[in-house]
């Protein structure tokens, strides 16, 4: 039996490329999203389980259906300007919802977790390049939320042996190499996509 990740944000930008690439490497995604920015086309490396990072109900019984040995965490809300017109939308969703999700994996005894933080936790960097221990100062909710679960996390693992990594990165862009997938984003704010749109628009 291939072994089995479940991966919040199965069905969007950077979680279906992950499923892509854990599918060609020897893994069993099983894609679990709200498809509220997600694509149902996106699925296609695993089964698709339709749910709510916020409704421990139906993770645990996604867990207890696959037994999964990790999750890869990446469902959440990270429009920056949105965040800042209403915190409690991304505080909910993107802070509640992962101690739901944690709690859920220690409830069913699963340890291991990657957790899409965000380069927004660091806010205005005072070197460029920024180490990876610069101070996390962050300067909107959206980066605050994050940097909220990865403390979360840090306790977690300290409390309840819980193991995992946090990834900071920068605006990932483009598509798979096969163009099987590609970034779909309503309204698209990333840097790299929404230059071309420009460029293109402008040409
Ligand atoms: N795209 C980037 O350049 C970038 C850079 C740094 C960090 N990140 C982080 O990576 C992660 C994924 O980003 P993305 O570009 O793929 O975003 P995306 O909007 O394409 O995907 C987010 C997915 O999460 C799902 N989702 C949201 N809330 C959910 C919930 N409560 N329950 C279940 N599913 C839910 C959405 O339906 C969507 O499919 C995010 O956590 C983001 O903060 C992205």
């Amino acid at each position: 039996m291939k072994r089995r990740i479940l991966v919040t944000d199965g069905a969007g930008y950077i979680g279906s490329h992950t499923c892509k690439y854990l599918f060609h490497h020897g893994f069993e995604p099983i894609c679990y999203d709200n498809l509220v920015h997600g694509h149902r086309d996106f699925v296609k490396w695993g089964p698709f389980e339709e749910g709510d990072i916020n409704d421990s109900q139906r993770l645990h019984s996604v867990i207890d259906k696959y037994r999964p040995e990790a999750v890869m965490h990446f469902a959440a809300y990270a429009y920056v300007g949105e965040s800042m017109s209403d915190p409690m939308k991304y505080y909910r969703n993107n802070v509640y919802g992962s101690m739901t999700l944690l709690q859920a994996m220690c409830e069913r005894d699963v340890q291991k977790i990657v957790f899409s933080s965000t380069c927004a936790t660091y806010g205005v960097p005072e070197t460029i390049p920024i180490p990876v221990e610069h101070a996390q100062q962050p300067v909107d909710p959206y980066g605050r939320s994050k940097l909220a679960i990865e403390r979360m996390l840090r306790d977690y693992t300290y409390a309840y042996g819980i193991r995992g990594c946090c990834l900071r990165y920068f605006n990932a862009a483009g598509s798979d190499p096969e163009c099987e997938l590609g970034e779909w984003h309503e309204p698209e704010t990333h840097l790299i996509p929404s230059n071309l749109e420009i460029v293109i628009c402008a040409g």
